[in-house]
C-alpha cells in the first residue's frame, strides 16, 4: 500500500530534519528533491546544458557528498526555474512516492506539482533570520567561512527566486497544514507531524 508524506517550505525551515524523522518513525523511504535540482546545478557549473543534465540525471548522482554547497544551491535554484528541467524530474519523483510501503518527499512543489493527492501535506516555514540564523552555525560548525548577512542575504534571494518563478513555484497547497518553526525546536516540530500523520493514516495500521 503506498501513502505519501509531502513536506514543502523554503531552505533551512526543518523540512530535512523533519522528513528524516517522520520516515525513520514510520518506516517510510525518504527523497530530498532538492538533490535533484542540485545535482542538476552542480552539472551546469561544468559548463553542461541544464536541460540536458536533467535528463541524464542518475539516481546514483545523488549520493555525491558534495551537492550542498552555497554555490551548488544558488545554482540549483536557477536550475529549477526552468519548466523543462522541471519535467524531466517529475517521474522519477513520482514513483518514488506512490512505492510500496510509504515515502516522505520533502522540496518546494511535491504538496502542489508533484503529489497533489498526497495523504499528508506539510509547509514548514520560519523567518528568514531564523533561518539564516541556523544555516550560519551549521556553516560555521562545518568551519565554512562566512558572515551572518552573507547566509541571510543568500536565503532572502533563494526564497525570492524560488516563491516568484513561474513554473512550480514555492507555496503552501490549499490543503497543507502550515509548521512555523520559528519559535520551535526542531524536536517539538517533529513530534507535532508525527502525530499529524498518525491522524491521517488508515485505520488498519
Ligand atoms: O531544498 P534545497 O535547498 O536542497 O533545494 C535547492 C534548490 O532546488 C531550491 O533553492 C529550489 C530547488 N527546488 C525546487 O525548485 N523544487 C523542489 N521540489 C526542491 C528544490
Amino acid at each position: 500500500m503506498s501513502f505519501t508524506v509531502a513536506i514543502d517550505g523554503p531552505a533551512a525551515a526543518g523540512k530535512g530534519t523533519i522528513s528524516k524523522g517522520v520516515a525513520a518513525h514510520f518506516g517510510f523511504a525518504h527523497l530530498d528533491t532538492g538533490l535533484l535540482y542540485r545535482a542538476v546545478g552542480r552539472r551546469t557549473l561544468d559548463g553542461t546544458d541544464p536541460i540536458e543534465a536533467a535528463h541524464a540525471l542518475t539516481p546514483d548522482e545523488l549520493e555525491r557528498g558534495d551537492l550542498r554547497t552555497a554555490k551548488i544551491a544558488q545554482a540549483a535554484s536557477k536550475v529549477a526555474v526552468i519548466s523543462e528541467v522541471r519535467a524531466a524530474l517529475v517521474d522519477f519523483q513520482r514513483s518514488f512516492a506512490r512505492r510500496e510501503g510509504g515515502a516522505v518527499l520533502d522540496g518546494r512543489d511535491i504538496g502542489t506539482v508533484i503529489c497533489p493527492e498526497a495523504e499528508v501535506k506539510l509547509f514548514v516555514t520560519a523567518s528568514a533570520e531564523v533561518r539564516a540564523e541556523r544555516r550560519y552555525l551549521e556553516l560555521n560548525a562545518k568551519g565554512t567561512d562566512v558572515t551572518r548577512e552573507q547566509v541571510l542575504a543568500d536565503v532572502r534571494e533563494r526564497d525570492a527566486r524560488d516563491a516568484e518563478r513561474s513554473a512550480a513555484p514555492m507555496k503552501p497547497a490549499a490543503d497543507a497544514v502550515l509548521l512555523d518553526t520559528s519559535d520551535l525546536s526542531i524536536e517539538a516540530a517533529l513530534a507535532h507531524a508525527i502525530v499529524l500523520i498518525e491522524n491521517k493514516r488508515p485505520a488498519t495500521h
